[in-house]
């Protein structure tokens, strides 16, 4: 009788522990393999060809808003260098990519299409359409989250070339 018992408990936590195994391959296999998906194990993906100019588009991710603004052709001929060195260049497309939150107290920015700026409710900082911080009291731009160019998406959460680059630069906040 205990044998028997025994026997079926150690069935019983072989079954359970076989469940907990696959459970952990799988979400090893969703770690490294992130795509197609959209958002999967702390990355975004997001495909900029829909994408409007002048008009803000907000992703998620890792639980945080992130900015995506495709510049006007007017708005790239009136940039200086250092919002140059802040675009993401897809295709010959210019792009804003940055966490929308201020750097003062972390409110969220409305974007002003009319002005091309970002306006905080908070305490009335602003931002240009690069992300710099224009009015304090923000403190410094918004900050560019690690971000890589496949194709015409943008992966958010892995760090391709050009944002090695724009880290090297130390033009990411
Ligand atoms: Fe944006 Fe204070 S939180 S200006």
């Amino acid at each position: 009788m205990e044998n028997s018992r025994r026997g079926f408990m150690g069935k019983a936590f072989g079954a359970v522990a076989g469940v907990g195994a696959v459970g952990t391959l799988y979400a090893m296999k969703k770690t490294w393999d992130p795509l197609p998906s959209v958002k999967a194990a702390g990355f975004t993906t997001v495909d900029l060809s829909e994408i409007e100019p002048n008009k803000l588009v907000v992703e998620k991710w890792r639980g945080k808003p992130v900015f995506i603004l495709k510049k006007t052709a007017d708005m790239v001929a009136s940039e200086s260098e250092e919002q140059k060195a802040r675009d993401v260049v897809v295709d010959g497309e210019h792009y804003l990519v940055c966490i929308g939150l201020c750097t003062h107290l972390g409110c969220i920015p409305a974007y002003r299409p009319d002005k091309h700026d970002f306006k905080c409710a908070c305490h009335g900082g602003e931002f240009d359409a690069s992300g710099i911080d224009t009015l304090p009291p923000p403190p410094s731009p918004m900050v560019i989250p690690p971000f890589n160019v496949k194709g015409k998406t943008i992966v958010l959460g892995e760090e391709g070339e050009a944002y090695k680059k724009m880290k090297e630069a130390g033009v990411l906040a």
